[in-house]
C-alpha cells in the first residue's frame, strides 16, 4: 500500500479547493441560471442556500475527510459501516458529471481556437448546432463519432490524466497554483472590458432588477440550491477526498470560509461580465436585453461568439480570453471530479494511484464519447439536469440525515473542526445541518419531483 498522499501546504489545499469550486458552473452555468430565475431576486434564495446549507455542508465534508482520512466511501464507512454506500453514491455522481463536463471543456477548447479570426461567422447559432455539434434531427440519432468534437475532448482528457498521474502534490496542487491566479487575472481583464462597453449598464440593470414574483416559485429555490451545491462541488465526494489529504493540524473553518466566499465572488464577477456583455449586444442589435439571451446553456457558445463579433476591436483576443477562461476554470474542476473515484478505487482494490488513474480516466473517456455524437447536446442537457437535482441534492440531504440523525455524529465533528480551527463553529452549525437544511431540501426535492413528473 502506498503512503497516504498530502498537500504540500495549506494554501495549496485552499487553492485546490477553490480550483475545484470555480469551474464551468461559475461561468457557463451561473449567469443563465440567475437570468432564468428572476435576475436580482435570485440573489436572496442564493444567499440563503449558501449560508444555511452550502457552507455548513462544506465544513461537514471537510470534517469527515479530515477526521476519517479516507476517500468518500472509506470515510463514511469509518463513521459507520452502514454509511459506506452514500460514499459510493457520491463517487458515482462525480463520475457521471465528469463524463459530460469534459465534453463542454472540449467545446470551449475548440472555441478558443475558433476565436482566432472569429471563425464562427455571423450565424453563430447554426455554426454551433449544425456545423460544430452537427446535432441530429431525432433525439436518438447518434450518427457516429464526431471527430471535430472528439479530438479536443481526447486532448483535454490527456492533459487531465497527466496531472492526476503526477499525484496530489506534484499534480493537482501545482496545477491549481498556476491556473487559479491566471484565471482571476483573465476574468478581471474580461470584466473590465465588458462593463466599459456601450450598453453594459442596461445588461447590469437586468441582472440587478429583481423580479420578486419569481421568489414564490419553488423552482427558483430548487435552482438556487442546485447552483450553490454544484458550484461549491458539494455532494460529490470531492471535498471529503481533498480534505483527507490535509495535514493533521490544518485550519478547517477558515479554509471553508475562504473557499466559499472566493467561489461566490468569482461567479458574481462572471455574472457582471456576462450581463455587461449582453447589454452591449442588445444595444448593437437594437433589441431589449431579454431578447439576446438564448436558451440557457447555449449562452456561452451561441450568444458569446455574437458578442465577440460585435466587439469594437481586438475581437480574436477577447474571444481567446473568454473561452480560455472557460477552459482553465473547467480544468482544475475536472481534475477534482476525478479524484473521488481515483482515491476510492485505490483504497478499495488496494492498487497503486497510477493504476487507479488509468482505470478511472480510461472508463471516463469511453463514456464521454456518447456526448460527442449528434445526440450529445440533448443527452447532456438531460443528464446535467437529472444528476444535479437528484444526484447532488439528494446525496447531500441523505448525508445530513445519516450524520445528524442516524449516527448522531454532528457534535463530534464540530468538536473536531473546533480543535483545529481558529474560528470556532457555534451551535448554529448543528441547527442548520440537523433541522433547517434537511427540511428545506426535502421540501424542494419533493415538490421539484412532483413538478418534474407533471
Ligand atoms: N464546482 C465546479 C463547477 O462549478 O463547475 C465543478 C463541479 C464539481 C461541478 C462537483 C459539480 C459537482 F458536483
Amino acid at each position: 500500500m502506498e503512503q497516504k498522499e498530502q498537500w504540500g501546504s495549506r494554501s495549496g489545499f485552499i487553492l485546490a479547493a477553490v480550483g475545484s469550486a470555480i469551474g464551468l458552473g461559475n461561468i457557463w452555468r451561473y449567469p443563465y441560471v440567475v437570468y432564468e430565475n428572476g435576475g436580482g431576486a435570485f440573489l436572496l434564495p442564493y444567499l440563503i442556500a449558501l449560508f444555511t446549507a452550502a457552507i455548513p455542508i462544506l465544513l461537514m465534508e471537510y470534517a469527515i475527510g479530515h477526521k476519517k482520512r479516507g476517500s468518500a466511501p472509506l470515510s463514511y464507512k469509518r463513521l459507520s459501516d452502514r454509511f459506506e454506500w452514500i460514499g459510493w453514491w457520491q463517487v458515482l455522481v462525480s463520475f457521471v458529471i465528469i463524463t459530460y463536463y469534459m465534453v463542454i471543456i472540449g467545446w470551449a477548447a475548440s472555441y478558443t481556437y475558433f476565436s482566432m479570426g472569429t471563425q464562427w461567422g455571423d450565424d453563430t447559432q447554426s455554426f454551433f448546432l449544425s456545423q460544430y455539434l452537427n446535432v441530429g434531427e431525432d433525439f436518438w440519432s447518434f450518427g457516429g463519432i464526431q471527430w471535430q468534437i472528439l479530438i479536443p475532448v481526447i486532448l483535454v482528457w490527456a492533459l487531465v490524466y497527466w496531472v492526476l498521474h503526477r499525484g496530489v502534490n506534484r499534480g493537482i496542487e501545482l496545477a491549481s497554483k498556476i491556473l487559479m491566479p491566471l484565471l482571476i487575472v483573465l476574468l478581471i481583464i474580461f470584466t473590465i472590458r465588458a462593463i466599459t462597453l456601450p450598453g453594459a449598464m442596461d445588461g447590469l440593470d437586468v441582472l440587478f432588477t429583481p423580479d420578486f414574483s419569481k421568489m414564490l416559485n419553488t423552482d427558483v429555490w430548487f435552482a438556487a440550491y442546485g447552483q450553490v451545491f454544484f458550484s461549491l462541488s458539494l455532494g460529490a465526494g470531492i471535498m471529503i477526498t481533498y480534505s483527507s489529504y490535509l495535514k493533521k493540524k490544518s485550519d478547517l473553518a477558515n479554509s471553508g470560509m475562504i473557499a466559499g466566499l472566493a467561489n461566490s465572488g468569482f461567479e458574481f464577477l462572471a455574472a457582471i461580465a456576462v450581463f455587461g456583455a449582453l447589454g452591449f449586444l442588445a444595444v448593437q442589435q437594437n433589441v431589449a436585453v431579454t431578447e439576446v439571451v438564448s436558451s440557457g446553456p447555449m449562452l456561452a457558445f451561441v450568444v458569446f461568439p455574437n458578442i465577440i463579433n460585435a466587439f469594437p476591436s481586438l475581437n480574436s483576443l477577447f474571444g481567446v480570453l473568454f473561452f480560455g477562461t472557460l477552459v482553465f476554470a473547467g480544468f482544475t474542476s475536472a481534475v477534482s471530479l476525478l479524484e473521488p473515484g481515483i482515491s476510492a478505487f485505490k483504497e478499495k482494490m488496494n492498487i497503486s494511484r497510477k493504476a487507479a488513474v488509468n482505470w478511472i480516466c480510461g472508463l471516463g473517456l469511453l463514456v464521454s464519447i456518447a456526448y460527442t455524437t449528434r445526440s450529445g447536446l440533448s443527452l447532456l442537457d438531460i443528464v446535467d439536469n437529472f444528476v444535479n437535482k437528484f444526484g447532488i441534492l439528494f446525496s447531500a440531504l441523505v448525508a445530513m440525515i445519516l450524520i445528524g440523525w442516524v449516527g448522531k455524529q454532528l457534535n463530534p465533528l464540530r468538536d473536531h473542526i473546533n480543535s483545529v480551527s481558529d474560528i470556532q463553529v457555534g451551535k448554529w452549525w448543528i441547527v442548520m445541518l440537523k433541522f433547517i437544511s434537511p427540511l428545506i431540501l426535502s421540501y424542494i426535492l419533493i415538490s421539484g419531483t412532483i413538478s418534474e413528473i407533471n
